[in-house]
């Protein structure tokens, strides 16, 4: 029996780190597929591939293809899909490295690392701005039907988004409340929201039919900078393509609160096969 990659669903870790790879050309992925999935338990290393990569295997999988890039009322919501993700947790930045180290090697020379991105847990799952984030995530038998497919397969919408810690820091506390929908303090929904407020905006059950995502997102910082590696699985990517959008303002004009201080500066998607003797099931890719 197939079974999801356990790390989907687990508590997020300490420490992560997430790898994504282009797909360098003329070159054939399979061994190195086959190899990273030799090396994948799905737990300690979760596996994802792009829609880029399926093409190049000439295989159809349902409901994968690049997320949409959005410009309207003066948002860029950029498409950045690559061909692979990786993504490691763990609790020692020194293990987190080696091992990367090792899937970089292993998948050279067909994929080429093109990004690497540190995340971590803040304050037991708080944003850097303070507020706590997965409240509204689906709990128990809802969870796994929300982010899997009954054969244990999963799709997954990841975004980086990097914070303006100087916007947000000059707003007062209640315009921060009103930008996210819950005060900080407490965590408490607030009643007299504005419509612009985040959690108005992605209200799950306010979606026909209703759209309900599971979050695995984690900070991350380098340097100065930090923000969110958003992260939504789902046994399709519609539910996160909807919210996306109500996000954008493109169904009735109103803008998600969350642009005043953070922007996305990736998106990419992802389709994570399932398990099955241990290791990632990669014939849906012809494997
Ligand atoms: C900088 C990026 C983001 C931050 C800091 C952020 C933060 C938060 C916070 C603090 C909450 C309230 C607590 C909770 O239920 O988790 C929340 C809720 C939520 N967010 Fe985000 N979020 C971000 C991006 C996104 C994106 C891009 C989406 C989807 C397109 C999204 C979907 C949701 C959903 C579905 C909820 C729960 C809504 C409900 O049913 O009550 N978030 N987010």
């Amino acid at each position: 029996m197939p079974t999801p990659q356990t790390g989907i669903l687990a508590p997020l870790p300490p420490l992560a780190r997430s790898l994504f790879f282009a797909l360098n050309p003329a070159t054939d992925p399979r061994p190195a597929l086959q190899a990273l999935a030799a090396i994948t338990d799905g737990s300690r290393l979760v596996i994802g591939i792009g829609p880029t990569l399926a093409t190049a295997l000439n295989a159809d999988i349902a409901g994968l293809h690049p997320l949409e890039p959005i410009t309207a009322h003066g948002l860029s919501i950029p498409s950045t899909p690559r061909a692979l993700w990786c993504w490691l947790r763990g609790t020692d930045r020194g293990e987190l490295l080696n091992h990367s180290r090792q899937i970089e090697a292993l998948l050279s020379p067909a994929f080429r690392l093109e990004q690497t991105l540190d995340t971590f847990l803040h304050r037991h799952g708080r944003d850097l701005t303070g507020y706590e984030d997965g409240t509204e995530n689906p709990e128990g038998d809802a969870a796994v039907t929300t982010a899997f497919t009954s054969t244990g397969t999963s799709l997954v919408a990841i975004q980086q988004w990097t914070h303006d810690f100087s916007a947000f820091d000059a707003l007062s506390s209640d315009e921060q409340d009103n930008i996210v929908g819950r005060r900080r303090d407490d965590n408490e929904e607030l009643d007299d929201a504005p419509a612009s407020a985040h959690v108005k905006r992605t209200a799950q059950e306010g979606f026909a039919p209703e759209a309900f995502v599971w979050r695995r997102s984690m900070s991350w910082a380098e340097g100065q900078n930090g923000g969110l590696l958003f992260a939504a699985f789902g046994h399709s990517l519609r539910a996160f393509e909807v919210q996306m959008r109500r996000m954008a303002g493109l169904d009735d004009g109103i803008i998600d609160g969350l642009f005043r201080i953070s922007q996305p500066v990736t998106g990419d998607s992802f389709w994570c096969p399932a398990i099955r003797n241990s290791h990632p099931d990669l014939s849906p890719l012809g494997l």
